[in-house]
């Protein structure tokens, strides 16, 4: 399987990067995964003004950069989002680029690695909300990463009871995609 780790800020400095790459080095050591990091800015995803609703687009879009984020996100069976919360919620790029598409995202799975002050879990909740209108499947497991505990002056620091939680999410997250695959 295809687990594609999504870095969902496309903030210059931004600290989703480093969190990614945690995750990403973590899922590669598992048998029978592979792993992309599909790394929102690098698509230039802009705001969603065409005609045609993306879930009737057929994966075709006349934006060159909707298209590769299209393409990328569409070669994974599985996805950990890596979320920041922003005012209490999703950032507004990565919503924008998840509405951007419709039948990639439809019937898979996903779990989610959020960071913020309280560890970004408001993020995280809304984007259950969400993934539900695509018919994916969301697991238990998540990571929540707080600013003044998995942080530091030199940066990304996790705590050191992350690596189970992230392996347990990530059990959960393998383990529901064969499920569903079978
Ligand atoms: C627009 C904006 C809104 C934010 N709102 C919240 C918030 O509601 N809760 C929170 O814990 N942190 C909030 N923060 C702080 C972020 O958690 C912190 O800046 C984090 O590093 C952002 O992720 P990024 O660096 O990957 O962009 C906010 C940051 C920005 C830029």
């Amino acid at each position: 399987m295809r687990i594609g780790v999504v870095v969902g800020s496309v903030r210059k400095g931004r600290r989703g990067e480093s969190v990614a790459a945690w995750v990403a080095d973590a899922a590669k050591q598992r048998e029978g995964v592979e792993v992309s990091i599909v790394d929102l800015a690098e698509f230039g995803v802009p705001i969603l003004d065409a005609e045609t609703l993306p879930m009737l687009a057929g994966k075709s879009y006349e934006d060159a950069g909707t298209q590769a984020w299209s393409d990328a996100i569409d070669e994974c069976d599985a996805y950990v989002f890596v979320t920041p919360e922003y005012n209490h919620g999703v950032p507004g790029a990565f919503k924008n680029a998840v509405d951007s598409l419709g039948p990639e995202w439809v019937g898979k799975t996903v779990a989610f690695v959020s960071y913020g002050a309280d560890g970004g879990v408001r993020a995280t909740e809304q984007w259950r909300q969400i993934m539900v209108n695509f018919q994916m499947y969301d697991v238990r497991g998540f990571v929540a990463l707080g600013l003044f505990s998995d942080f530091d002056e030199s940066g990304f620091a996790p705590l050191e009871r992350r690596t189970g939680e992230l392996e347990a999410m990530l059990d959960q997250l393998t383990s529901l995609t064969e499920k569903l695959a079978a």
